[in-house]
Parts: C-alpha cells; sequence; structure tokens
C-alpha cells in the first residue's frame, strides 16, 4: 500500500533536519556552517554505525559467520564515508577557524558519546579510556549499556568455539575461507577506525597547530596521536607474530 500523505520533505523529516544548523558567530562566519554540518553528519553516521553493531553482535552470537561477514563489510563502508568526510575541513584555512573557534566555547568532539558508544562497543575498557568517559561526569546511558556488552574481540573468539576451532587453525590451516575472511575484515575495521582517528589528528595539526589545546581541554593533537595505536582485536594483532615465530 501507498501512504499517499507522505512525500519526500515529511518521509525525512526535512523542515526539522534543515532548521538544525545553527552558527553562533556574529556576524555569522561564512565557514561555520561547514565546521556544523561535517560534525552532524559525522553523527549521524556515528547513529548508523551503532544501529550495524546491534546486528554484528546479534551474527556474532548467532554464530553465523557469513551474516557477520555481510554486517561488516557495511560497517567498513560507512567507517570509510565518514574518514573521507573529514577533507571537506583540509579546505578551512587556520586564520579562518580562529575567527569563530572562541564560538565554540568548551564543546569538543571529545564529548561525543556516540563516539565513546562506539569505541565502547568496539572493545575499549583501559584505563585511559574509562577516565575519558568519566571524565564528562555521568557515563551517558547509552555508553554505559555498551560497556556492558562483551567486547567484539569477545564475541569473535565466542564464534570460534561454537565453530570448534581457534585463531591459530583458522590462520594455519585454509579450510576456514569464511571465518578467516571475517577475521580479517574485523581488522579491516580497527585499521579504518584508526584511519580516521590518524586524519583527524592531521585535520587538527594543519588548523590549529601540533602544540595547541584542544576546546575540550586536552593537549590536543598530542593527546590524539597517542589515541592512534589503541587495539580493538589484540588477538588478532598477536596472531601476525606467532606466523613469524615470536612467541607470546
Ligand atoms: C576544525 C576541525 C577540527 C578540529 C580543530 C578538532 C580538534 C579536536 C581536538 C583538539 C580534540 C581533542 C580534544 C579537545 O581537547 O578538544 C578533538 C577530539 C575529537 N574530535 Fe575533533 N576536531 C575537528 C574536527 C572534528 C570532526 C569533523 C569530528 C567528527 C565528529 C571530530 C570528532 C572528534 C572526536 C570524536 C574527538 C575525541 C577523540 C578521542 O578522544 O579519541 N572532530 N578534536
Amino acid at each position: 500500500m501507498v501512504e499517499r500523505e507522505v512525500d519526500y520533505g515529511s518521509y525525512l523529516a526535512l523542515e526539522a533536519l534543515l532548521e538544525l544548523q545553527k552558527p553562533r558567530s556574529v556576524p555569522e562566519h561564512p565557514d561555520e556552517m561547514l565546521f556544523i554540518v561535517v560534525h552532524q553528519a559525522s553523527e549521524l553516521w556515528f547513529k548508523v554505525l551503532l544501529h550495524e553493531f546491534d546486528a554484528l553482535i546479534a551474527a556474532l552470537q548467532s554464530g553465523n559467520a557469513a551474516v557477520c561477514l555481510q554486517v561488516i563489510k557495511r560497517i567498513n563502508g560507512l567507517v570509510g564515508i565518514i574518514s573521507n568526510q573529514l577533507s571537506a575541513l583540509d579546505t578551512l584555512p587556520p586564520q579562518r577557524f580562529a575567527q569563530f573557534r572562541g564560538y565554540l566555547g568548551s564543546s569538543s568532539g571529545s564529548q561525543s558519546f556516540q563516539f565513546r558508544a562506539i569505541e565502547a562497543v568496539s572493545g575499549l575498557r583501559d584505563e585511559h579510556f574509562m577516565q575519558a568517559i568519566a571524565e564528562h561526569g555521568v557515563v551517558p546511558p547509552l555508553v554505559a549499556r555498551a560497556l556492558e556488552r562483551p567486547t567484539l574481540q569477545a564475541l569473535f573468539l565466542g564464534l570460534l568455539t561454537q565453530h570448534e576451532v581457534t585463531v591459530e587453525d583458522i590462520y594455519r590451516d585454509d579450510s576456514h575461507t569464511t571465518l578467516l575472511l571475517l577475521a580479517e575484515e574485523l581488522l579491516e575495521y580497527e585499521q579504518g577506525f584508526a584511519r580516521w582517528r590518524f586524519l583527524h589528528v592531521q585535520l587538527v595539526e594543519r588548523i590549529i597547530g601540533p602544540a595547541t589545546g584542544g576546546t575540550g581541554g586536552t593537549l590536543g593533537a598530542k593527546y590524539l596521536q597517542k589515541t592512534i595505536s589503541t587495539r580493538f582485536f589484540p588477538e588478532l594483532w598477536a596472531m601476525r607474530a606467532k606466523l613469524y615465530g615470536a612467541v607470546r
């Protein structure tokens, strides 16, 4: 049945959506709109990512590796899109950002609860991460819920157990093609996420410089650099070393 009273604008709630971009600079700085939209678009994609993680977790728990593969491929496509969007801000020259940065107050990407929820779903539990989420007072419910779930690595290892194999088996024995592809696609996710971190640090250095503190009160690029080496799947990285004879 076709819903006659629904059209493009109402289906997408366009009127409300297009009202949400509210530059704060006075007079309005010509570059603030772009700055807001890239952030808002990223947050919308974060929302989709979190939605897809629900599907991935369900698939990992069901033990169906082919479905997992389908979902993680979509997730990786989305991470690529989110990373590529950052390039729009490469066109923001430093002196122009300086003209409206003051209007941001203490707002900072480090307060993005969806970003923290993605990190939590993916598997971060280290001390530095737990400090970062507690820094802004109460842990947002979305993040708290994500922290209660098993990490992606734990879920993947659980799936291997269901299939009665180990990480080592799937890398050493050619007969576990789907599980191996899934492992590599999970690593691809980790790499894609790190690529976002890297492109973001480069953007930050390009616009505010390597030593300028962030609006969120961190050391800026210096703080962000450190996050690039965080790992969601240490077992998959360790497997590489085993293949070259290193003992763990
Ligand atoms: C002009 C462009 C940008 C600049 C200068 C910038 C600057 C910074 C700085 C300095 C930080 C460190 C925290 C702080 O003290 O504020 C940060 C964190 C962050 N920013 Fe940006 N940012 C930019 C664009 C973006 C965009 C487009 C996004 C997309 C959502 C974003 C998301 C984040 C997130 C999620 C964090 C937390 C990262 C972490 O803690 O690992 N930023 N940003």
